[in-house]
């Protein structure tokens, strides 16, 4: 198993695929810590339990720093440590042009995506440093790399949450914390599930593939960048977008 005997803290599990991260990450052996807002995140706690894996849910606001640094030490507390971080909890906007754009929507939507990947790399880092090691992924976007009409906060949140990595990396190199994001496409999950089907359809074109990805697909992604099979990779941004960023 690629997580034997890790603690993995895993942002936004209660849906997506943050979800599927933490179904795979504790099929691989890892305990998991589930910080999310949705009590869904209790169900997914107890699939996970069902399948003989271990995992825990802390109510978590990732925009509010205490709750974050609480679900740092609630890991750490409950299972002897924290070897992974998975900052995933994300939102998508309200599209709007600029000009119309209302700062309060800019505003939660940088909170969340961007500032909370910050204060979950922080915290978690604090423990990393002090255990002399650590796996760190976070959730960026396709569109951190290119232009979508009216889709301003989140590609400006998705693009800050990669150069942040990058500089994250760059920082811990030495002290064994690796630091590395995901790019994924279009991915089957409720978010896109709710859309009208032309808008689906619409995604679907846009990826060379042919279709939309799996959360499963993306948790594979995530597990590749925590486990030691990507012992040499940090600052890097993994496209698993079925090719819409090579067009
Ligand atoms: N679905 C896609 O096509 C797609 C594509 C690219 C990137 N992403 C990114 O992947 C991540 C997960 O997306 P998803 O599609 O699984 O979304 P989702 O809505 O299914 O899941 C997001 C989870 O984040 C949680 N969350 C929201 N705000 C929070 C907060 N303040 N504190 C703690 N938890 C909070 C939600 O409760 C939810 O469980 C996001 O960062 C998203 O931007 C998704």
């Amino acid at each position: 198993m690629e997580l034997e005997g890790k603690v993995a803290v895993v942002t936004g599990a209660a849906s997506g695929i943050g979800r599927a991260i933490a179904e795979v990450f504790a099929a691989e052996g890892a305990a998991v810590v589930i910080g999310d807002l949705a009590p869904g995140a209790e169900d997914v706690v107890a699939g996970i339990e069902r399948a003989g894996g271990r995992a825990l849910f802390v109510r978590t606001d990732v925009t509010d720093e205490e709750s974050v640094a609480a679900l740092m030490a609630t890991a750490v507390a409950g299972f002897g440590g924290l070897d992974v971080l998975v900052a995933n909890a994300g939102i998508a906007e309200k599209k709007t042009p600029v000009h119309e754009m209302a700062m309060v929507d800019w505003q939660r939507v940088i909170d969340i995506n961007l500032t909370g990947v910050a204060l979950s790399n922080k915290h978690a880092i604090a423990h990393m440093v002090g255990q002399g090691g650590g796996a760190i992924v976070n959730m960026g976007s396709i569109l951190a790399h290119v232009g979508q009409a009216n889709s301003t906060a989140y590609s400006a949140s998705k693009a800050g949450v990669v150069n942040f990595t990058r500089s994250a990396a760059v920082t811990y190199a030495r002290q064994g914390i690796r630091v590395n994001a995901i790019s994924p496409g279009y991915v089957r999950t409720p978010l896109v599930e709710g859309l009208p089907g032309n808008v689906q359809a619409g995604m679907v074109d846009k990826q060379p593939i042919g279709r939309l990805a799996e959360p499963g697909e993306i948790a594979q992604v995530a597990l590749f960048l925590a486990s030691e099979r990507s012992s040499f990779v940090t600052g890097t941004c993994l496209h698993a977008d079925g090719g819409y960023t090579a067009l």
